[in-house]
């Protein structure tokens, strides 16, 4: 296990720049068995989700390698092989080898996968749209065994319960290669949705409307990679940046960016009196002022992000007064950080689900756990507000989906160490 040691209280600046958005990473690398050619990715992340994709390739044979921010998978000589638990319970996009797996073979058996500790999270709608191509899905021993009938899955129209972005994307991956029209409804408009259905359409696949709410897919015999695909930028990893150059920023210009991503969150920090400057792909924030309380519900996009709830909230800790509120639509149960931001002197609660935040004038270092990726975030930001040693444990979480982010730090001049944990 790793841990995070800041020691906090110093202004930071420069400049900052955003990797490969993770959500968009950890679908693209399950697709990238759909081709039959070798596939090449470019601006990926350097993080610890992209290492375990890795090793699940591998377990079907297919060489990857990932030199940089390229990451190159070799499909050519793939078997196909079930992929019991190990692995695929240490992320929850292992759940796209399902989709992918039956777009390329017409089955799959995937263990049921892992992942952060954010509330129940069901996978109905997944499983519904691949039974609507006609597939049959068995739930045997923490295993999900997926199967085709004899003449292949058949195109479908399929009306999603709720905007998934897994359930989107993997009824994506697996209807590509299937008989005629498939038509998702109340499909998920999230940006890493346009850019699966880029990297599967420079393949040959047929995908129209990713980013509405209506995605029409019609089948195809088989896919070929033939040109590198660029990974959107991690709209997360930004948001996350300008939450902490608002806090402590004095002033901190963040590169890689596609503003229109973070419209909704940009509205409510500028709202709250973080000053910014946009240019073409790069946002300056200007040193941190005084800030306004606000409130937020998260929503799917364009909305504000369930992701970015935590990582904003160090922001309206440091606002002069009133009452914040913070509502998750999407993950009610994610409240991981609260209790460790409590720990540090924050005044934040919650009531049946409602996140109550009054304004704080110091936080204090001390130990703290991460017990997901956003939630790490927000522990981060504030161990790099608070005065004197802040220790994250179980920081392994922010690594799994934070770009260098040691490195990045440093840059700003921050005073942050990720080293093993003693053994206690
Ligand atoms: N839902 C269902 N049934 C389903 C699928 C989803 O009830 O079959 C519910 C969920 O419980 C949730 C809502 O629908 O309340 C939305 O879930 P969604 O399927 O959109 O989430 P996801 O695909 O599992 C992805 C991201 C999450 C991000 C959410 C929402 C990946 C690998 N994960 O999860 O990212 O919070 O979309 O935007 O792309 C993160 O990066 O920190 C993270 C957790």
């Amino acid at each position: 296990m790793k841990q995070m040691i800041i020691h906090g209280g110093k202004p930071l600046q420069g400049d900052v720049w955003i990797g490969g958005a993770k959500n968009s990473t950890v679908a693209l690398i399950p697709a990238s068995i759909l081709s039959r050619t070798p596939v090449t990715l470019e601006g990926v992340p350097k993080i610890a989700d992209v290492d375990n994709l890795m090793d699940l390739l591998s377990e079907m044979d297919v060489v990857s390698d990932f030199h940089n921010t390229t990451l190159r998978i070799n499909p050519e000589h793939i078997k196909m092989s079930p992929l019991p638990s190990g692995k695929i319970k240490s992320l929850r996009a292992s759940y796209y080898f399902m989709g992918a797996l039956l777009g390329r073979f017409g089955k799959a058996v995937v263990g049921f996968p892992g992942g952060d500790d954010i509330g129940p999270r069901p996978i109905d709608q997944h499983i519904k749209g691949f039974e609507a191509l006609g597939a049959c899905v068995k739930n045997e021993n923490d295993q999900i065994k997926i199967t085709s009938p004899a003449e292949g899955l058949h195109g479908a129209t399929i009306h999603l319960a709720m905007p998934s972005v897994g359930a989107t994307m993997n009824i994506i991956m697996a209807s590509v290669t299937a008989k005629g029209q498939t038509i998702i409804d109340n499909a998920a408009k999230e940006p890493e949705i346009i850019d699966l259905a880029t990297f599967l359409n420079n393949m040959g696949a047929i995908i129209r409307g990713a980013g509405t709410d209506s995605i029409r897919i019609e089948g195809v015999k088989q896919l070929q990679a033939k040109t590198p695909h660029t990974i959107i930028p991690d709209r997360i990893e930004a948001g996350t940046y300008i939450s902490l150059a608002g806090c402590i920023g004095n002033g901190i210009c963040i590169h890689n960016i596609i503003e229109e991503h973070l419209d909704s969150y940009l509205a409510k920090v500028e709202e709250m009196g973080v000053v910014i400057d946009a240019t073409e792909d790069s946002l300056y924030v200007y040193p941190a002022g005084d800030l306004k309380m606000t409130q937020i519900r998260t929503s799917s996009y364009p909305g504000f992000a369930t992701d970015l709830q935590q990582p904003v909230t160090p922001l309206l800790l440091s606002a002069k007064s009133g009452e914040g509120v913070i509502i998750d639509q999407i993950y009610p149960k994610r409240i991981g950080h609260i209790e460790q931001l409590r720990k540090m002197g924050a005044d934040i609660k919650v009531e049946d689900n409602i996140i109550l935040i009054h304004p704080t004038a110091k936080l204090h270092g001390t130990k703290v756990s991460a017990g997901e990726i956003r939630a790490g975030a927000c522990l981060m930001i504030a161990g790099l507000m608070a005065d004197g040693e802040t220790v994250i444990d179980n920081a392994d979480n922010i690594l799994r989906g934070y770009d260098r982010v040691q490195e990045k730090l440093r840059l700003l001049g921050a005073d942050v160490k990720i080293q093993d944990a003693p053994n206690e």
